[in-house]
């Protein structure tokens, strides 16, 4: 017994070990690549820098060139024009390559910080595990809470967004507070548990996400109450808060991620995830749904997430 708990233990610091140095490797890599990007990002910006000055003084170059073969040489002038014509023309487009460069090089710098988690289609289709934890969360003024003797958790720079929500919200009348944000795969997982108990796991399975499957892992889905229901989320679908959200949460980058008839789980009215407001505005005006569109697509728009 003592010789196998030895040879387990044994092994399972050899697989700490491993483990450990693949992350340090990893770290180690995503460190080197972003310092690569920013040495290429300064040259891109000194090259497009030489373009600009090369630009100018071929200009001036020409015009006193021209005023000398003008007054000069009537079939040199002619030459020389659609020779400086041809040199500016690939000089713009030479230009104009450096530009899309740097543009690539600028997005690719603002990847490297952002989780590539945030659009991912979560609810039964991609799995987050046990030690994802979203890399940088503020407790949600109380204020904003519909309990405050919980801590709530936002993703950082989505929060102003939610604030903002809430805020515009009750300009016009419509109180909406969070009952329910970050929830870790732990939370989860208990949640998951208590509801399979008291409803079962069909049914459980029919509004709740497994642990690693919930968008409230990511810190950046809310569930929205508004006064009046009892303290339930039941009978959202039926309020006003309801419909100022579907007609202006996409303006602060919130969809609706179960809308009715959606194939992921029970319609959930107040359940609302942030998406950013390019996607959200475009989802919006194309009538489609988060879940309905391919995950390429969703990616594309990770780069504007929180602008
Ligand atoms: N109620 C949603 C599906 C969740 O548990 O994440
Ligand atoms: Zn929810």
């Amino acid at each position: 017994m003592t010789g196998h708990m030895d040879l387990f233990n044994k092994n399972n610091r050899k697989l700490t070990i491993g483990f450990g140095l693949t992350a340090l490797a990893l770290i180690a890599a995503a460190a080197y690549g972003f310092i690569r990007l920013n040495e290429i990002s300064a040259r891109v910006d000194v090259l497009s820098a030489d373009i600009v000055e090369v630009t100018s003084d071929l200009s001036s170059t020409t015009v006193a060139l021209k005023d000398y073969v003008n007054q000069n040489d009537a079939n040199l002038s002619s030459s020389l024009n659609n020779n400086v014509n041809t040199i500016q023309r690939q000089l713009g487009s030479f230009q104009s390559q450096v530009g899309s460069i740097s543009g690539t090089v600028t997005d690719l710098q603002k990847l490297a910080t952002l989780d590539p988690e945030l659009l991912k289609k979560y609810s039964k289709v991609y799995f987050l595990n046990e030690n994802y934890v979203p890399r940088d969360l503020t407790e949600i003024p109380k204020d904003y809470q519909y309990t405050d003797n919980t801590q709530m958790l936002f993703v950082t720079q989505a929060l102003p967004h939610l604030e903002k929500m809430i805020d515009d919200a009750s300009s016009t009348g419509i109180k909406l507070y969070v009952y329910s944000a970050y929830r870790s795969f732990d939370d989860q997982k208990a949640l998951k548990g208590k509801y399979s108990m008291v409803y079962g796991a069909g049914t459980a399975n029919s509004f709740s996400a497994d642990q690693g499957y919930s968008e409230h892992q990511l810190g950046t889905a809310v569930d929205l109450i508004t006064p009046g229901l009892g303290g339930v989320l039941d009978g959202f679908d039926g309020t006003a808060a309801y419909q100022w959200l579907l007609q202006n949460a996409y303006k602060y980058g919130f969809v609706i991620s179960y809308p009715k008839g959606n194939g992921y789980y029970e319609f959930e009215p107040w359940h609302w995830r942030f998406v950013g407001v390019q996607l959200a505005t475009d989802l919006h005006n194309d009538g489609k749904y988060f879940y309905d569109v391919d995950q390429r697509t969703l990616d594309s728009y990770l780069v504007d997430i929180f602008n």
